[in-house]
C-alpha cells in the first residue's frame, strides 16, 4: 500500500511517516537500529541528536548508514537564548547555588529521598552555543538528508544545509513560530500539538495544524502530536498535512531503547497521566507524571529558565538512573500513550499505520453522499 504525498517525493520516501527525533538522555531512545528500520520500511527515521556529543552524533550517523542506504534525518535543539556564562555545567551550578538556594535545596532533597549519593553528571557542557554549533557542523559535514530543528532558530543552518542538498524542517507549536521559520528558509514545517511528548506549546494538534497549513501555504506542513495509528494519519492528511511526525508511537518499537520501568509506565498509563510541566528542563515538556512532580508542586517554586533548571535536575536524574530509581526519572511521552500497549517492530508499526490510514480514508470517502 502506498500513501504518497508531494513531500514524500522531496524526502525520497514512499510513506508519509517520519519517526520523530528523540534526544532524551544522550539520544539513547532513537537508536541507529530504530532509525534504519523506519527508513528501510519506506518511512523516514530520525536520530535525536541533541543529547549527543558531536563525536557520538557522527558515530550514530555512520551506524545508521551501515544499516541502510535510505534517507534519514537528525533532530537538534538550537535554542536562540542560551547561557550567557561559559556554558559549563559547573559555572551554572555555582550560579544556581549563589542565586537560587531554594532550588538547590530541592534538588539536594531528592538525593536524600531516593537514598542516592550526591553526584554530578559526567557531562561538562549544558546546551550551549558551542555545543549546538559543533553538533550542527557534524550534520552538515555528514550531509544527512534532513535536519530538523526542534527548538529555536533554523535560520542559523538553513542556507548551509541547502547548499549541501539537504532539507531543513522547523518544529513549531504556534502559528507565529511557523511564520518565523518559513522566513528563516525552512523547507517544511512540523506543527506539533500540545498533546505530544517532550517539549510542547499550548495549542492542540487539531486547531494547530490547519492554522499552520493556511499560514505558511504553499510551504508543506507535517502534523505531530497524538498521532500513533492510521486514523490519526488520515486525520492529519485531512487537515492539510503532507506527512506525520510520530514520537510516542515509536517508543513502543522493539528497536527503541527504553528502560523497562519507563516502558511499563507507557503501557499502563492513561492519557491524563502524561503531564506538561517545566520541572525537568525549564521549558514546558510532557512526561509521565511521577512523584517528583508532586514534590516540586509542594515547594511552590517557579522553575528556572533553560539551561539552569535542566542543569539543576540533570545531576539528580543521572544519579537516579544509575541508581536504578527509574520511577523518579522523567519519562517524556505524549497523551496518545494511553491508547498504546504492545511493543512491535518499527516496520510493523509503520505499515499498520499506513494500511489503517488508507482504510480510514476509504471509509470516509464512502460517507460522502453526492445525491
Ligand atoms: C521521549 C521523547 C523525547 C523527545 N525528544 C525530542 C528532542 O530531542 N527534540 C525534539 O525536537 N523533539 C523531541 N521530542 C518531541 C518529538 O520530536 C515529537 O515532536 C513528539 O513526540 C510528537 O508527538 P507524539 O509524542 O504525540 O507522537 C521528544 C518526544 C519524546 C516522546
Amino acid at each position: 500500500m502506498r500513501l504518497r504525498t508531494p513531500l514524500c517525493d522531496r524526502l525520497g520516501i514512499d510513506l508519509p511517516i517520519i519517526q520523530a527525533g528523540m534526544g532524551v538522555y544522550r539520544g539513547l531512545v532513537t537508536t541507529p537500529a530504530l532509525v534504519a528500520a523506519v527508513s528501510e520500511a519506506d518511512g523516514m527515521g530520525c536520530l535525536g541528536g541533541s543529547g549527543l556529543t558531536p563525536e557520538e552524533l557522527r558515530d550514530a550517523i555512520r551506524q545508521v548508514r551501515a544499516l541502510t542506504a535510505k534517507p534519514f534525518g537528525v533532530d537538534l535543539l538550537l535554542p536562540s537564548r542560551l547561557a550567557q556564562n561559559d556554558g559549563s555545567r559547573d559555572a551554572i551550578r555555582q550560579e544556581i547555588a549563589a542565586r537560587y538556594p531554594a532550588h538547590r535545596a530541592f534538588a539536594d532533597s531528592l538525593f536524600t529521598r531516593y537514598g542516592l549519593t550526591q553526584s554530578v553528571i559526567d557531562m561538562i557542557h549544558a546546551l550551549t552555543p558551542e555545543l549546538t554549533d559543533a553538533q550542527t557542523a557534524v550534520v552538515l559535514e555528514e550531509r544527512v538528508a534532513l535536519l530538523v530543528v526542534g527548538l529555536g532558530d533554523p535560520g542559523r543552518v538553513a542556507a548551509a544545509a541547502r547548499a549541501r542538498g539537504m532539507l531543513v524542517a522547523g518544529l513549531v507549536g504556534a502559528v507565529r513560530h511557523a511564520h518565523r521559520h518559513v522566513a528563516a528558509g525552512v523547507d517544511f514545517i512540523i506543527a506539533q500539538g500540545s498533546e505530544a511528548g517532550g517539549h510542547v506549546g499550548a495549542v492542540g494538534t487539531l486547531p494547530l495544524v490547519p492554522q499552520v497549513v493556511d499560514a505558511v501555504h504553499p510551504c508543506a506542513v507535517v502534523a505531530a502530536g497524538g498521532i500513533a495509528d492510521g486514523r490519526g494519519v488520515a486525520a492529519a492528511l485531512m487537515l492539510g498535512a503532507q506527512a506525520v511526525w510520530c514520537g510516542t508511537a515509536f517508543l513502543f518499537a522493539r528497536e527503541a531503547a527504553i528502560h523497562p520501568v519507563h516502558l511499563a509506565q507507557l503501557q499502563t498509563g492513561r492519557s491524563e497521566d502524561f503531564a506538561a510541566s517545566r520541572i525537568f528542563t525549564g521549558k514546558t515538556a510532557r512526561t509521565f507524571r511521577n512523584e517528583v512532580h508532586r514534590l516540586w508542586a509542594e515547594t511552590g517554586l517557579e522553575p528556572l529558565g533553560m539551561p539552569h533548571q535542566k542543569v539543576l535536575m540533570d545531576d539528580f536524574l543521572d544519579a537516579a538512573r544509575r541508581g536504578g530509581c527509574l520511577e523518579a526519572v522523567s519519562n517524556p511521552a505524549g497523551q496518545i500513550a494511553g491508547m498504546l500497549h504492545a511493543t512491535r517492530g518499527a516496520a510493523e508499526i509503520l505499515h499498520s499505520m499506513v494500511d489503517q490510514a488508507a482504510a480510514s480514508l476509504h471509509r470516509a470517502a464512502a460517507l460522502v453522499q453526492t445525491a
